[in-house]
């Protein structure tokens, strides 16, 4: 009988562990001063921090930007992220590294199949850009972005939950990486973390810009 319980507690443990998706945590930016939720992934060494602007509080319309940062080993082919908990139908953003440069694609898609730019997003690069020789880190404004063709950040509530996913291919270059718009392979890694709007307005957020 105690047998049993060990390993049926066992059995529950693990299924635990195995479904515990992390939980983003705060932190800030010493040289912008910006401040972020977010998460470390310390096996893909890939960081996604997202920021945004204090919610209306007087029945006016509530910003459609966030602030974004992605840092991801220089050597990955192309590292994205989905905003919206999955690949379909969700905003993606797709970074690689071209000539020093750090190439920032949107991108859109309608099932397991080659993302393609998406228009819309209005896009200033921030400070803190750049590619060094571990690292691409990608910081930018994004306006316009809080909701997009079939679907929305927090399922349209900016103070409720969103899963944020991440992947990667770990080793194959983009097929033309001076194209913003170049096709690549898919991911052959993933990880994923959730979001608490409610903890990801930052009063700053538009001082700081
Ligand atoms: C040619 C490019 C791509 C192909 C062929 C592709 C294909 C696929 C396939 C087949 C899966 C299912 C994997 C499984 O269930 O084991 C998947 C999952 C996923 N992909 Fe992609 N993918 C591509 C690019 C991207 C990009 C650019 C992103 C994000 C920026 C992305 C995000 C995801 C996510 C988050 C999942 C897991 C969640 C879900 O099922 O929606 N993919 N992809
Ligand atoms: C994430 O936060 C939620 C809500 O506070 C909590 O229930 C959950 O256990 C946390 N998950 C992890 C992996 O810490
Ligand atoms: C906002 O993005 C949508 C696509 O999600 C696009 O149709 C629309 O034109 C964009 N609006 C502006 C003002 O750029
Ligand atoms: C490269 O950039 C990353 C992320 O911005 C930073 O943490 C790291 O210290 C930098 N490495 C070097 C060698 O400058
Ligand atoms: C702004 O977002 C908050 C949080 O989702 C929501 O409660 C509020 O109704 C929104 N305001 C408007 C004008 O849509
Ligand atoms: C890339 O990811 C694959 C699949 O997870 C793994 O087997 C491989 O060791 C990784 N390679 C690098 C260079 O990280
Ligand atoms: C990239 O992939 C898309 C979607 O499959 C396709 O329509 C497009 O022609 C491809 N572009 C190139 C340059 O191969």
């Amino acid at each position: 009988m105690f047998q049993k319980l060990l390993v049926a507690s066992l059995l529950f443990l693990g299924i635990q562990f195995v479904n515990a998706v992390p939980n983003a945590t705060a932190y800030c930016d010493s040289t912008s001063g910006i401040c972020y939720q977010g998460y470390t992934d310390p096996t893909l060494d890939i960081t996604v921090g997202l920021t945004f602007p204090p919610v209306s509080t007087d029945g006016g319309a509530n910003s459609t930007a966030f602030i974004a940062e992605i840092v991801a080993p220089v050597t990955y082919g192309w590292t994205g992220i989905t905003v919206g908990g999955s690949m379909a139908y969700s905003l993606l953003f797709v970074l690689w590294p071209y000539e020093g440069e750090v190439i920032l694609s949107p991108r859109w898609t309608t099932g397991y199949t080659q993302p393609t730019p998406y228009y819309g997003p209005i896009i200033t690069m921030l400070p803190g850009t750049s590619v060094n020789s571990t690292s691409i880190t990608a910081s930018f404004l994004c306006e316009n972005c809080t909701y997009w063709e079939g679907g929305a950040i927090g399922g349209g509530d900016l103070e409720g939950t969103q899963l944020i996913e991440y992947v990667a291919n770990n080793d194959t270059e983009v097929f033309d990486p001076a194209n913003y718009a170049s096709n690549f392979t898919i991911h052959d890694v993933y990880g994923s973390f959730e979001l608490n709007l409610a903890d990801a307005h930052f009063s700053d957020f538009f001082s700081l810009l």
